[in-house]
Parts: C-alpha cells; sequence; structure tokens
C-alpha cells in the first residue's frame, strides 16, 4: 500500500517532533521551548485532537505539546481548550443526594465544595470511608500483588520487609477496576457531582489507582512522587484520594501548595524547567509558609483535590501508607493508559456503567 506524500510528511514531522524537542531526563520531561514556538505546539496539538477525536488515542506528540502549552500559558491553554470541550457537553444539573458514605448533600453543600476546591486546589470532605470499607481494601492490599517502582514483576508488598527502593507499589488499575468495593465507590452520585460541577461537564471516569508508599531509603527520591511536581496526564481532571489507614506526619501525608492549581499561580522562572520535579527550597522562594499544606487524617480520610498544585508525598520516616484513588476527567485526551477490562462485576456496576454510558466509556465489559 503506497502512502501519499502528505501523509509521509506528517509521519516524518511526527518524528522529528518527538526526536528534536523533546529532552527526557532522570527527574521527568523537560521540554526545550526555545526550539518550538507557542504556536506549533498549537498546531500539533490540534492536529492530535483530530486523531484522538477519530481514534481515541492521543499521539505522542500532541500529548507532549499539551504539557508545553501549559507550561508556556502557565496553565491558561488548559482553561480555554477545556471551556471548549465542556460546551459541547453541557452538565446535568445537580440533584441532591443521599448514600451510605455521604448522606444527604444538596446543592448549596455542592456548591461550598466547588468554591473551595476552585480557591484552594482541595477540599477535605466531613465524612470518612467506613471502617468496614477500609479494612477490605487494606485486606485486598496485603493479599494481592503490586509492582514495587523500579521492578517489572508484580510482588506482595510485605510491611516488614519493603523492597522497593523507591519506596512505592502501585497496583494495577486493570485489577482495581475488578473490586467490587472500588466499583461501590465509582458509582457514588456525591463524588460524581463533585467532578461534575469542578469539571464543570458531564465527567469521564478516567481510572482507579492504589498504592502503598513505604519508608527505606533515607532521602526522598523524585520517581515516588516525593518531590513536588504537577501531573499533567489530562486536560482537566479531578482526583479524589481516600486514605486507608491513618496517615500522620511520619507515613507520608499530602502535601499541597494552596491555590498554586491556578493559572498564573507558578512561576514562570520554575515552569521553564518543564515538567520535572522541583526541590522544596526553589518553591519556598515563591510562596508563603502558609500555603503549604500537609493533609494528616484517620484511615478514612477523603481528600478531593486538583493535582495541577504542586504537591507531593511527604517523604516517611515511619510505618507505610495505603491510599486508593479515583480520577475523573473532562476528556481521556493526554495519556493513554492500558485499556480498563471489566471480569468480574457486580450487577448493579454493569447497569450502571450501560445507563451511564460517557461517565463509563472508558470502562469495558468482557461479556
Ligand atoms: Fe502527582
Amino acid at each position: 500500500m503506497s502512502l501519499s506524500i502528505s501523509r509521509i510528511k506528517k509521519r516524518i514531522l511526527t518524528f522529528l517532533q518527538n526526536r528534536i524537542y523533546l529532552n527526557r531526563n532522570k527527574k521527568g520531561i523537560s521540554f526545550l521551548q526555545n526550539r518550538i514556538s507557542l504556536n506549533q505546539n498549537k498546531n500539533i496539538f490540534i492536529d492530535g485532537y483530530k486523531v484522538f477525536s477519530e481514534s481515541g488515542v492521543t499521539p505522542q506528540s500532541a500529548y507532549y505539546a499539551l504539557i508545553n502549552l501549559y507550561c508556556l500559558t502557565n496553565g491558561k491553554f488548559n482553561e480555554d481548550i477545556n471551556r471548549k470541550i465542556i460546551s459541547f457537553n453541557p452538565p446535568l444539573s445537580i440533584k441532591n443526594t443521599r448514600d451510605e458514605f455521604f448522606g444527604k448533600l444538596d446543592k448549596a453543600d455542592y456548591e461550598k465544595i466547588n468554591i473551595t476546591l476552585n480557591n484552594d486546589g482541595y477540599y477535605c470532605f466531613d465524612k470518612q470511608l467506613p471502617a468496614e470499607t477500609c479494612k477490605k481494601l487494606y485486606d485486598y492490599a496485603l493479599k494481592n500483588q503490586a509492582t514495587g517502582r523500579g521492578f517489572d514483576s508484580k510482588v506482595l508488598y510485605n510491611p516488614n520487609n519493603p523492597i522497593s527502593e523507591i519506596y512505592r507499589y502501585d497496583f494495577n488499575m486493570v485489577d482495581l477496576i475488578n473490586n467490587e468495593d472500588i466499583q461501590q465507590l465509582i458509582m457514588n452520585p456525591a463524588l460524581i457531582n463533585v467532578a461534575r460541577n469542578y469539571l464543570g461537564c458531564e465527567p469521564v471516569f478516567d481510572f482507579p489507582g492504589m498504592w502503598w508508599s513505604a519508608g527505606y531509603k533515607k532521602e526522598a527520591l523524585s520517581d515516588s512522587a516525593q518531590l513536588y511536581h504537577f501531573d499533567m496526564d489530562r486536560i482537566k481532571w479531578l482526583k479524589i484520594f481516600f486514605y486507608i489507614n491513618d496517615v500522620t506526619p511520619e507515613n507520608g501525608p499530602h502535601c499541597y501548595i494552596k491555590h498554586s492549581h491556578k493559572p498564573g499561580n507558578k512561576p514562570m522562572e520554575l515552569l521553564k524547567r518543564g515538567y520535572v520535579r522541583i526541590p522544596d527550597e526553589d518553591l519556598k522562594k515563591y510562596y508563603k509558609q502558609e500555603d503549604f499544606i500537609e493533609l494528616c487524617g484517620d484511615a478514612g480520610s477523603i481528600i478531593a483535590g486538583d493535582t495541577k498544585c504542586w504537591h507531593k508525598g511527604k517523604h516517611l520516616t515511619k510505618g507505610h501508607r495505603l491510599v486508593m484513588q479515583l480520577e475523573y476527567t473532562s476528556s481521556l485526551f493526554g495519556a493513554n493508559y492500558p485499556k480498563m477490562v471489566v471480569k468480574k462485576s457486580s450487577d448493579a456496576f454493569k447497569e450502571f456503567c450501560k445507563n451511564n454510558s460517557r461517565y463509563s466509556s472508558n470502562i469495558h465489559f468482557n461479556n
């Protein structure tokens, strides 16, 4: 089969964009931004978005262009493009909810949560996951294998003998989507309303995550997210974190720099470094002491967070931490994750996904 000249040109351009303009290093991905202009990045993004709209797959060059554009515009590009995306997908009106985890919440409650999220970049719920749910997830995490960062194969985490030198053991999202307790939370109407309000559209469920963080080496390392960084997997997203065991100043509380998710609120001097981890000392030059927030909490604590904020897990000096996370997004454009196939499901979850096809568009059933 012969390729047209224009397609060959396009392929060469994509190859060059990937090869020339990106510079991966151990601390993350830094971009040679002086080599590629704002407009060139926008063109790559627009071309890539068209490919994504047709195929559901984001070209790597377009994903990198998104990260470049975030850094070059100090977050303004994401806001502008998200406004366009959500204009095709307006949110349903917020209805009052009553559920087993959050009790009764009305429109005013959701508005209060959204104002705090928009202002601070995170929100701590006053309700907690029941002890029984935490115990079930904790037991699951002890009995099922996770991948220690830096290792190829999965292992059972042994609290008495952590082997990952970079502290972190990630559970596979495809395994987690088959956990019925997690499925229950994915269906939670209160969390969907929080995401709906924050994203300004009908949310898509992106993926579940869960990981152990353990103390092992003495210094914090970038690979385990124990140095400040911002996430940029999507154009706009919201994460809900659940502490499954008690989190104290010793075993890795989430740390956020308040307000730093807002467009224009990151120092351009730091964004020029690209998509990399930043040492505390560098950030302290730009932000007030009171904006460095450490979020401790009992098992069951629930935190909503926009991880465009500078954030990190504090280095553990004692014990371990188990966190579960759900991510909601306005669009799946961005990082390409493995296909989430459900092999084991409650009837309710199957029915729910069938009735909420946009929300569950990233979840696939085996039968
Ligand atoms: Fe992160």
